[in-house]
């Protein structure tokens, strides 16, 4: 596509563009959170108030972005976030995601809850993918799911800790939004309105949980297997359940969705190799504090060795420094990857990617800082 940095210099470009291509009860599945959205909101205005001072007498030259995480260098400190249903939210876009994270060099974080499998996008994206697991409550799925994943080349299991309960959120409760959709009037005319949209399902296929179908009995409905994945995923996971599948997995493990500084602590006390600071983008608790909020206790608190990643209201490479600045080694975006497939196609993660390491690296420039590392010693001593 011609002139795609022109059309799309920042992610509000593409948020805009998505947001008219997609069936808006998919895209309020995307975008919303519950309650009064207040946590949505939060993540993303906890950005504004962090701010960095530049210095310039120091000699920096062009900003080195690279990052070693679980010793794998990336090239720069952000990665994809894991999304369930992404297959519905911009159909086709699985695929390109990953061989773009590949291409760029960054972690590729795929969900249980993906429309494309692991064995499917686990070749696609080699080393730089990392598996997010939902557990089932079925001790046989539990370890076939793992087996399956190490098969795939999966070596880092991301575990997610913060869906102990299902959520009400409100916008897709209005929308009849379930898997598979509702297909009322109001529902088929978004779908009839939205006609790039519409032929990307055709194109690619209604949308399966392609990790889970395996395990589905034979014959079932769309319906019925999810509500087959709603009985067997859900509950908290427990000390001694999260020490299990420790045990269970050989290869590094990292939680997501941590939020108390205690907790943290005994996630790797535990065992675990690195933690994720994320409020679920908002989706799980309106009440719940930013990753802006709780990280740099959780960093003083664990110390500078262990990798600490953070997401959730990321919308720039200045976003991205900022969260360095606070103590993470990186950080996921969610939404943004939807926004940019949609706005563009399948180029849409590449120009995403391209467009975030352009503006950390500029934001570095700004600063006078040479490597991600430094960027905690230009936070401004008002935090
Ligand atoms: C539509 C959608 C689906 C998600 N699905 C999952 C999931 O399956 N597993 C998971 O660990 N997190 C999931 N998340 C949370 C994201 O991984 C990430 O924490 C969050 O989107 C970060 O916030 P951001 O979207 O503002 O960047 C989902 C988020 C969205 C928006």
């Amino acid at each position: 596509m011609k002139n795609l940095h022109r059309r799309f210099p920042c992610i509000t470009d593409m948020e805009a563009s998505a947001a008219r291509r997609m069936p808006g009860f998919v895209h309020d599945y995307l975008v919303g959170g519950l309650g009064r959205e207040s946590s949505v909101r939060r993540n993303m205005a906890s950005f504004d108030t962090i701010e960095l001072m530049p210095r310039y007498l120091s000699d920096a030259p062009s900003p080195d972005l690279s990052v070693t995480l679980f010793g794998k260098r990336f090239e720069a400190p952000f990665g994809v976030a894991p999304l369930g249903l992404a297959g519905l939210l911009w159909p086709g876009c699985e695929v390109p995601l990953a061989q773009a994270a590949k291409a760029h060099n960054i972690p590729h974080v795929l969900s249980t809850f993906a429309n494309r499998s692991m064995e499917t996008i686990g070749p696609e994206v080699g080393d730089n993918g990392w598996f997010q697991f939902y557990p089932p409550n079925d001790p046989v799925m539990e370890l076939d799911m793992l087996e399956r994943a190490r098969c795939a080349g999966y070596q880092t299991l991301v575990l997610t800790v913060d869906v102990p309960a299902p959520t009400r959120r409100e916008r897709d409760i209005r929308n009849g939004m379930s898997v598979p959709p509702i297909l009322d009037a109001r529902t088929l005319l978004q779908i009839a309105t939205h006609p790039r949209w519409a032929r990307h399902v055709l194109r690619h296929g209604i949308p399966d949980f392609e990790n889970l179908s395996p395990y589905f009995p034979k014959g079932v409905s769309l319906k019925e297997s999810a509500a087959f994945v709603g009985r067997v995923m859900t509950g908290h996971l427990s000390t001694e359940r999260v020490r299990r599948l420790r045990d269970a997995w050989n290869g590094k493990m990292l939680i997501k969705g941590v939020l108390d500084a205690t907790e943290a602590e005994a996630y790797i006390a535990l065992g675990t190799n690195g933690l994720i600071v994320s409020n679920h983008g908002g989706r799980q608790l309106d009440a719940a504090p930013t990753a802006v909020s709780v990280l740099p206790g959780i960093r003083s608190k664990l110390g500078p060795s262990v990798p600490i990643l953070a997401d959730g209201g990321i919308r720039s490479g200045l976003d991205i420094a900022r969260m360095l600045a606070l103590g993470a080694d990186a950080v996921l975006l969610g939404r943004p990857f939807i926004f940019a497939s949609a706005a563009i196609g399948v180029e849409g993660g590449d120009h995403l990617m391209t467009i975030l390491k352009a503006e950390l690296s500029g934001a570095m420039a700004q600063l006078g800082c040479r490597t991600v590392a430094e960027l905690p010693s230009f936070l401004h001593s008002s935090h």
